[in-house]
């Protein structure tokens, strides 16, 4: 959703924070603001609008600067206006403020600012912490203490930073449940709501936790609890890379990154075979009576999860069920110590994941989280984590964080196979997972060379419905192949069980609704291929995802895409790469923003 980055140091404070906005372009935005402390004051230029927009503008400033806070705002409280975009000040002009989150209680506090004389400026929630900040000011001595002894009285979700003219060459921050992360320079240090920010600088960071604020400086970060209480921090190296978090030529960062599946998922491979090898432990996790598991997620995420199902309750007997985060909560769920609850979460900051999750801790379960972002409130929060090696995800539409969640799934089920004693081939399902790569790596290949999803996708894209369809463990990637067109271009897409067709949406089917069906070898093969025939009687057009050999589903359809054959559990992690490329070329045929659709943000910090 929003952005963040602060920077002091040696450095052109606004050419690095214009450069960290941009990096976070991919977050979702409508407006964009920087705040510099020059020469004792403070500057503040905001726009309505793209980047590029703020960027033509601050480039042309003839100022120096070597602190400052910028921001790119997803509109919430007050719509998406200059006036509305951060930074926002208090009533001197000396303080600004940059916040991601929402201020619960704003309406109280502003009512008591306007009557002690404060004018606001905008109809956002977050002014009201620059005016609190310069009210406590006036009754105590330390600009510090007068932002913790505001921060304190704020109720709902922030990660916030802060600069002054009192102290120029400071930025201060604090978080409660919104990510907040400071990378550490050479003379120089950085904050920043997403790590890519200030990749290009340095991967060496400390993540603020809840109820942590801090005083950021060129050469010291000073962290706190939020009375003021020194807390030691460690800092942790990311292993993620400058290039991972750059296009490296191609069109839009979804190509980079579907194209990037074969190393992320052999990377993934690799950094979890030592715990299901016993080379190592799963550190945390206790499995000593589990019962049950309760899978949480959204998304695709939440996709992920459904195959995750199969995996688990095919393997391991142990019944598992999948929920959607934003619906757990309420449903009363029944769960305990003997539940082991597994969240997925590429970014580890999806508000309803962490939510799903503090609840089933509360209920006593066990918490395991698959997550692809190191130090993300997810894995702080879970007993045990298991990291997707996916590299940094910039676009929008997740690609190779699902795929890597995949593998980890198996991998874990296989795992849980093992201690459960039901291991009975799976020594089989490990080698052939470790022939993924570069059964994808040499799919990918000949797409490359044949550009048939391209071409299918040309002769597509000006349709107004799909429906995608699959069966057993491929259900759920129908599923995914639907979000995945929906979500980047905006076509009405439905993913649905082909079996469950005939007990409704078989009435939408006519020559103008294409249809995509899943029909890889497997044991549900005839019985898709009889779904299929449904198709064709209602002058369908069917899009085939099939094996080469799979003559029947050839002749039956008009487009026909091949992907390799593989074992049917693993088969999920294979197909769904055309369906991401058929989303991704579609999109981009008509024209649209691929990386960053419109009312979209790549990690949902909201409820
Ligand atoms: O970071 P998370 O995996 O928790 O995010 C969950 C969903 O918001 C996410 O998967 C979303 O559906 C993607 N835009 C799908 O492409």
């Amino acid at each position: 959703m929003c952005g963040i980055v602060g920077y002091t140091g040696k450095d052109d404070a606004k050419r690095i924070i214009v450069d960290g906005l941009k990096r976070l372009e991919y977050r979702g935005y409508d407006s964009a603001g920087i705040a510099l402390l020059v020469d004792g004051k403070l500057v503040v230029l905001k726009k309505k609008g793209k980047i590029r927009e703020l960027e033509s503008e601050v480039t042309c400033l003839d100022l120096v600067s070597h602190t400052g806070i910028g921001h790119t705002r997803w509109a919430t409280h007050g719509h998406p206006t200059e006036e509305n975009a951060h930074p926002h000040t208090d009533c001197r002009g000396e303080i600004a403020v940059v916040h991601n989150g929402v201020i619960e209680n704003y309406m109280t506090l502003k009512e008591e600012l306007l009557r002690k004389g404060h004018r606001f400026k905008s109809d956002t929630d977050t002014e009201v912490v620059a005016h609190l900040i310069e009210e406590e000011r006036n009754v105590c001595s330390d600009f510090f203490e007068a932002f913790l002894r505001a921060v304190r009285k704020l109720k709902g979700s922030y990660a916030l930073a802060v600069i002054t003219t009192e102290s120029p060459d400071k930025v201060f921050i604090a978080r409660k449940d919104s990510p907040l992360v400071v990378g550490l320079g050479d003379g120089e240090n950085f904050v920043a709501s997403d790590i890519p920010a200030f990749l290009p600088y340095t991967n060496r960071v400390i993540f603020l936790e809840d109820f942590e604020a801090g005083i950021v400086e060129s050469d010291c970060v000073t962290v706190t609890d939020f009375n003021g209480e020194r807390k030691e921090k460690k800092p942790v190296t990311v292993p993620w890379s400058l290039a991972q978090a750059e296009k490296a030529g191609y069109k839009h960062f979804m190509l980079k990154e579907i194209f990037e599946q074969p190393r992320a998922i052999a990377d993934t491979i690799s950094g979890n075979l030592p715990w299901l090898r016993g080379e190592s432990e799963i550190e945390g996790l206790e499995l000593d009576g589990i019962k049950r598991i309760q899978i949480v997620a959204c998304g695709t995420s939440y996709h992920a999860g459904l195959v995750g199902k199969f995996y688990f309750e095919n393997l391991t007997r142990i019944p598992t069920e999948v929920d959607y985060a934003s619906e757990y909560r309420y449903r009363n769920p029944v769960v305990d110590e003997n539940t082991l609850v597994v969240s997925i979460t590429q970014s580890g900051e999806t508000a309803d994941t962490l939510a799903a999750m503090r609840l089933a801790k509360e209920k006593g379960a066990r918490l395991l989280t698959i997550c692809n972002v190191i130090g993300s409130t997810a894995t702080r929060e879970a007993d045990a984590v298991l990291y997707t090696y996916a590299g940094p995800e910039i676009s929008v539409a997740s690609t190779k964080a699902f795929t890597t969640q995949l593998t980890v799934l198996l991998m874990l089920s296989i795992f849980l196979a093992k201690v459960t004693g039901r291991d009975e081939g799976t020594e089989d399902l490990l080698s052939q997972l470790l022939q993924i790569p570069s059964k994808v790596e040499e799919f990918l290949r000949l797409e490359k060379e044949s550009e048939r999803v391209k071409k299918i996708a040309l002769d597509l894209y000006r349709v107004k419905n799909m429906l995608y369809l699959g069966r057993h463990v491929n259900y759920p990637i129908a599923l995914e192949g639907a979000l995945k067109l929906k979500e980047i271009s905006y076509i009405h897409a439905e993913g649905y069980p082909a079996g469950e067709m005939k007990h409704g949406p078989i009435a939408l089917i006519d020559e103008t609704v294409p249809v995509v069906v899943v029909a890889t070898k497997g044991r549900v093969y005839e019985k898709v291929l009889s779904n299929l025939e449904e198709v064709k009687s209602r002058k369908g057009k069917v899009v085939a995802v099939t094996n080469e050999g799979c003559r029947e589903v050839k002749e039956k359809s008009e487009f026909v895409i091949e992907v390799p054959e593989v074992e049917e559990f693993i088969s999920p992690i294979v197909n769904v790469i055309p369906l991401q490329l058929f989303a991704y070329y579609i999109a981009d045929f008509l024209g649209y923003d691929v990386d960053q659709p419109r009312n979209l943000a790549k990690s949902v910090t909201v409820e």
